[in-house]
């Protein structure tokens, strides 16, 4: 009867843990319900993890006192990575995010793998159960070390791709060896007969198999392809993460593993989508190598442009489309952005946002960038539903975006981004470009939207840039009263 009651408790927090993980990420598909639905998501997390410590009172008194350490460990942890998390959470700078993605994802990866480790080497019950954990403990050892490599590459602790000739055979190589291993983990538990060496040993030689699988993967690919790249570790977290619940036999971890794993492969097709590219390309070539030799030179001239007269002559437009892109996060420009559109605005003119799914560094980061200005949700359109109306626009201001609008996607097919859907900037009346000088854009390719005659360069730090603009409007406004 008084190990019932926590079992109820148990059972109906995880259940609505699992209701809230659900109704929170369905939430967070609109940039004006995500914030709520971040909090559902977070809410459910407390509710299974508190749910986890009723477990305590759901054995016999004779097993309590053994469970009472482990309480007070994961009570340790608990305040060691909630205080650390905490404080890493709130003082990330935005273009530090995928960085802080990277290393919060090895981490669930290297939990999971903990958990399949428990079983690996404590008792369990099935065959099947083994075979869970194995699989759970491969995906979330390839996680835990994939995504620590990316979390380097990001930072820039690992500047270069390593690429080594014959290092697919060598991977496959470790896969296959780590495969073997675990086969014979299975038959010296189910057999009761150690193979050579003691089960334990063969577990230890099976995670560093896992391990160095992960690393082994990753060092050859470039560092802008590590958004992706964490995307798929990601999947693979969640999915090791469903295992652990399997093998705990934790619905709440199960749901919230799923529902992660999912959503991480969405998200990978979804990227690989909008960047014309498979994931497979992602994985096993160095985008943008060779492009500067693949993509036709463009001829012409490129033709500067005072930031001053740019922005006065966006006030006296009647429709401005903007496109930002990854300079806008580097130059956390966006809070003079909107106060530059907010000008505009005051002076009559429509003025709206046009989002491509890929530009900045990581998905939905120009979202993010611009609801954090304060930038209302209905000024803010997504490729699809806005790309017709470029060729209508007075002005397009594109400010610290390259590839995203850059017409050899359409026409050029040596292009290294041939086929990526791109925003029509060049179809408007004028274009401004923002951006410090001649860099290329993540793909190492020249652009010839640059180059077209309805185009001007507005040579600058974005954040700089805008100030000059806001100064040049303002001083208009002064003049005239
Ligand atoms: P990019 O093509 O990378 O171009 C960014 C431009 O910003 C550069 O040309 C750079 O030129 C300029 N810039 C840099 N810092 C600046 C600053 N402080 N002020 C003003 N300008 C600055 O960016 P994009 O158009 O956003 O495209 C994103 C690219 O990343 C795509 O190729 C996409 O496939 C790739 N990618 C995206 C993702 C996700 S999920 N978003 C994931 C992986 C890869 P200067 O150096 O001359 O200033």
């Amino acid at each position: 009867m008084f190990t019932l009651i926590p079992q109820l408790v148990i059972g109906s927090a995880d259940l609505a843990a699992a209701f809230l993980f659900l109704f929170g990420l369905q939430r967070m598909s609109s940039p004006a319900t995500a914030l709520s639905g971040i909090s559902m998501a977070g809410i459910g997390m407390v509710a299974a993890v508190l749910a986890s410590f009723l477990y305590v009172f759901s054995v016999s008194d004779a097993a309590r006192p053994h469970l009472m350490t482990n309480v007070a460990l994961a009570l340790i942890a608990l305040a060691l990575g909630g205080g650390l998390a905490w404080w890493s959470g709130r003082k990330v700078a935005m273009t530090a995010m995928p960085e802080m993605v990277a290393l919060y994802n090895g981490m669930g990866g290297g939990a999971a793998a903990a958990v399949a480790a428990v079983e690996l080497f404590g008792t369990r019950t099935s065959g099947t159960t083994l075979g869970v954990a194995l699989l759970g403990a491969l995906i979330g050892a390839v996680s835990m070390s994939g995504s620590l490599i990316a979390w380097a590459k990001l930072s820039g602790i690992l500047s270069k791709p390593l690429r080594v000739k014959g290092q697919q055979i060598a991977n496959a190589a470790v896969m296959l060896v780590t495969l073997a291993v675990g086969g014979a983990i299975i038959f010296a538990t189910l057999s009761g007969a150690p193979l050579l060496l003691p089960t334990s040993s063969w577990i230890y030689i099976f995670f560093g198999c896992a391990l160095l699988f992960g690393v082994l993967m990753t060092l050859p690919i470039g560092g802008a392809d590590m958004p992706v790249v964490i995307s798929i570790y990601n999947a693979l977290t969640g999915l090791a993460v469903g295992l652990g619940g399997f093998v705990l036999q934790n619905p709440a971890l199960m749901i919230a593993g799923m529902v992660v794993g999912a959503a991480g492969l969405l998200l990978t097709l979804l990227m690989a989508k909008a960047m014309n590219r498979s994931v497979a390309n992602v994985v096993f070539t160095n985008f943008g190598e060779g492009a500067k030799h693949a993509a036709r030179t463009i001829k012409g001239s490129l033709r500067p442009v005072a930031a001053s007269d740019a922005g006065i002559a966006m006030r006296y437009a009647a429709k401005v489309i903007i496109v930002p892109g990854y300079g806008l996060a580097a130059a956390q420009g966006q809070q003079k952005l909107y106060e530059f559109v907010k000008l505009l605005q005051a002076a009559g003119v429509s003025v709206r946002f046009a989002i491509h799914p890929v530009a900045g560094r990581m998905p939905g980061q120009m979202d993010v960038l611009l609801a954090e200005a304060g930038v209302p949700y209905d000024m803010i359109f997504q490729l699809e539903d806005i790309n017709d109306d470029f060729a209508t626009a007075d002005a397009a201001l594109v400010i610290g975006a390259n590839d995203v609008v850059n017409p050899a996607a359409r026409t050029d097919k040596s292009s290294p981004i041939f086929g990526m859907p791109i925003l029509n900037v060049d179809k408007a009346n004028q274009v401004f470009v923002v951006k410090r000088g001649e860099g290329k854009g993540y793909a190492g390719i020249q652009n010839a939207l640059f180059y077209g005659d309805n185009c001007n360069m507005v040579y600058g730090d974005a954040q700089a840039v805008l100030v000059q603009m806001i100064e040049a409007v303002r001083g208009l406004g002064a003049a005239a009263a």
